[in-house]
C-alpha cells in the first residue's frame, strides 16, 4: 500500500485528472465528501492535507509520497526531500505585482513587500541588491497594496484574474512553478522500485 499526501484544492483537482487518465479509479476521491483519508482498490491511500503540511507528514514517515507545489517546497529545507517527478500540473508563476504606478516610484527607504513566501522574496530582492521589509501574510495578499499597506506583493499568478479584479498588474515574473511528486530522501532509497513504478504508471504531460 502506497500512502500519498495530496495538497487539497486546485492541486487535488489537477492530480485527480492525472490519476484518471493514468487509469486509476478516482471515484472514491470524488465521493469522499469531508473524509480526509481515502483508501482505493488500486493499492494507493490518499491523504488530503494543506500544502504547507505535506512535508511534515513526510518528516513523520506516515506517508510515502507527497504531491505539492514547488512554491511550498522553496520555502522549506529542500535538502531533506527528493523530487521524483514534475507532474506538470498546477502550473503558475511567482510574480512581483503592484499597482500601475509602481514602476515610476522612487524608493528612498525600504520597499514594503507583502507575501506568503518570505524566503523566495528575500532571495529575489537580495539579487537586485534592493532593501525590503517583508510583511508575512497567509492569503489574499492582493489586499495589501490596494490598502497601501505594502508597495508590492510577491505571489503566485495562475490566470491573472485575482490581480486584474483588484486593479493590480505583473511588474516582473520571477520563476515558473508546478506540482512535484516528492519523497523523503532516506525513504526514496529504500522504496526506490515501488516509487519508480508509481511514477512510470502516471501519464504525465510532456
Ligand atoms: C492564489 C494566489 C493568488 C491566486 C492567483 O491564491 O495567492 O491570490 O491564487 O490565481 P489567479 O491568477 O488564477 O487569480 P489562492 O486562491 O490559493 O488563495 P489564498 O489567497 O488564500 O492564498
Amino acid at each position: 500500500m502506497l500512502k500519498i499526501a495530496v495538497t487539497k484544492g486546485r492541486i487535488e483537482r489537477d492530480f485527480c485528472k492525472l490519476l484518471e487518465r493514468s487509469g486509476y479509479d478516482i471515484s472514491p476521491i470524488l465521493n469522499k465528501d469531508r473524509k480526509l483519508i481515502i483508501d482505493t482498490k488500486d493499492g494507493v491511500e490518499y491523504v488530503f492535507v494543506k500544502a504547507s503540511d505535506v512535508t511534515t507528514y513526510l518528516d513523520y514517515g506516515v506517508v510515502d509520497l507527497g504531491v505539492v507545489g514547488k512554491d511550498s517546497l522553496i520555502e522549506k529545507d529542500c535538502s531533506k526531500y527528493v523530487e521524483l517527478a514534475d507532474l506538470k500540473i498546477g502550473k503558475c508563476k511567482f510574480c512581483l505585482a503592484s499597482k500601475g504606478d509602481y514602476k515610476s516610484k522612487k524608493f528612498e527607504g525600504k520597499e514594503v513587500i507583502a507575501t506568503k513566501y518570505p524566503k523566495l522574496t528575500k532571495q529575489f530582492f537580495s539579487k537586485k541588491s534592493s532593501k525590503v521589509d517583508i510583511v508575512n501574510l497567509n492569503g489574499s495578499i492582493e489586499v495589501a497594496p490596494v490598502l497601501d499597506m505594502a508597495d508590492a506583493i510577491v505571489d503566485l499568478v495562475e490566470t491573472g484574474d485575482t490581480l486584474r479584479a483588484n486593479g493590480l498588474e505583473i511588474i516582473e515574473e520571477i520563476c515558473d512553478v508546478s506540482t512535484r511528486l516528492v519523497a523523503n530522501k532516506d525513504v526514496a532509497d529504500v522504496k526506490k522500485d515501488e516509487f519508480n513504478n508509481f511514477v512510470k504508471s502516471l501519464k504525465i504531460d510532456m
